[in-house]
């Protein structure tokens, strides 16, 4: 058992256009870096937060981090306190899976104190509590991937049943981030409750297809794949330019573009790092052109999820 731990969980990017709440992959960075430290008095306490320009709750109770371990020391080690500093790494409300990078942290940390005591699956049950209360919904689409690494399918959510995917090496991932922020919580309430069959058919096709075009490292049905005729047409209404980033983004040779979890990030998938390279200034330049703030990331499918910082 380790007394104190410093760890990475990276971010994640969420439905992934046509997989809504089902889809989600982890990138190499951005991320979020927690310090864990065991105290002798039960409970937890989140000490600090940087990097969130004081908009998270210290409480831990309300905190995603915090959530996660109350969770986690719970279930395992009722008798044990924790004091929790948060490196936010990345913006807040950005669709780029924040809350869940957090709370992914901190519980790879607690587990790699406690000798790896709890499953993958229970990480990620103790993760969506900490998702319910950061967002008030228990999605798992960016904890998953952010504790897991690699590219993931939650095939059910009850019971939770988590799917790695076989992903192309050759993925890369741009991810554009506009300074402007959007709650999930939000972005949620304005989703449709009812769909037409003829959509959740056209829906069905292209997640079948994008698992298809994954294992079959078959670009181009990826590419075909990567369409959103249900959620993507409703909040694109949120992001600014969504249209004419999108269309830049295809016109320089990306795979695919769509809505990063809830916005308003926007992410393409591209084969290679040099296309890569060049869609992301082509989608950079539409809010260069426009004064809007922006900055891009651009990573493989990160295979490795979390990490240990410092022991
Ligand atoms: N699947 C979730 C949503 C991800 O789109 O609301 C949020 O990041």
């Amino acid at each position: 058992m380790r007394t104190r731990v410093t760890s990475f969980a990276p971010a994640t990017i969420a439905n992934v256009s046509c997989g809504f709440d089902i889809f989600g992959f982890a990138v190499n960075s951005p991320g979020d870096k927690v310090s864990l430290k065991l105290i002798d008095s039960p409970g937890v306490i989140i000490n600090k937060i940087y990097g969130d320009n004081g908009k998270l709750p210290l409480q831990a109770n309300l905190n995603t981090a915090g959530v996660a371990a109350i969770e986690f020391l719970q279930k395992f080690k009722p008798e044990a306190g924790l004091e929790i500093e948060i490196f936010k790494q990345m913006p807040l409300g950005s669709g780029m899976g924040s809350s869940a990078a957090s709370a992914a942290a901190t519980l790879f940390g607690l587990n790699y104190m406690f000798d790896n005591i709890a499953s993958e699956i229970q990480l990620i049950e103790f993760a969506l509590k900490a998702e319910k209360v950061a967002c008030g919904s228990a999605h798992a689409d960016n904890v998953a991937p952010s504790l897991l690494g690699g590219f993931i399918l939650i095939r059910s959510y009850d019971p939770l049943d988590i799917v790695r995917l076989h992903f192309p090496k050759d993925l890369f991932c741009v991810l554009l981030h506009s300074d402007i922020e959007i709650r999930t919580e939000t972005a949620r309430k304005i989703l449709p409750e009812k769909i037409k069959l003829k959509d959740g058919i056209a829906q069905w096709g292209n997640v079948a297809g994008l698992v298809a075009g994954l294992f079959l490292e078959d670009y181009k049905l990826i590419s075909r794949s990567l369409n959103d005729n249900i959620i993507e047409p409703v909040r694109s209404k949120l992001i600014p330019y969504f249209d004419e980033v999108k269309n830049k983004a295809l016109k320089s040779g990306a795979l695919g573009c769509s809505i990063s979890g809830s916005g308003p990030s926007i992410f393409a998938l591209c084969r290679g790092n040099e296309v890569a390279k060049k869609v992301a200034t082509q989608m950079k330049n539409v809010y260069d052109a426009e004064n809007i703030e922006s900055k891009y990331y651009i990573s493989p499918v990160n295979e490795q999820g979390p990490k240990i910082l410092v022991e």
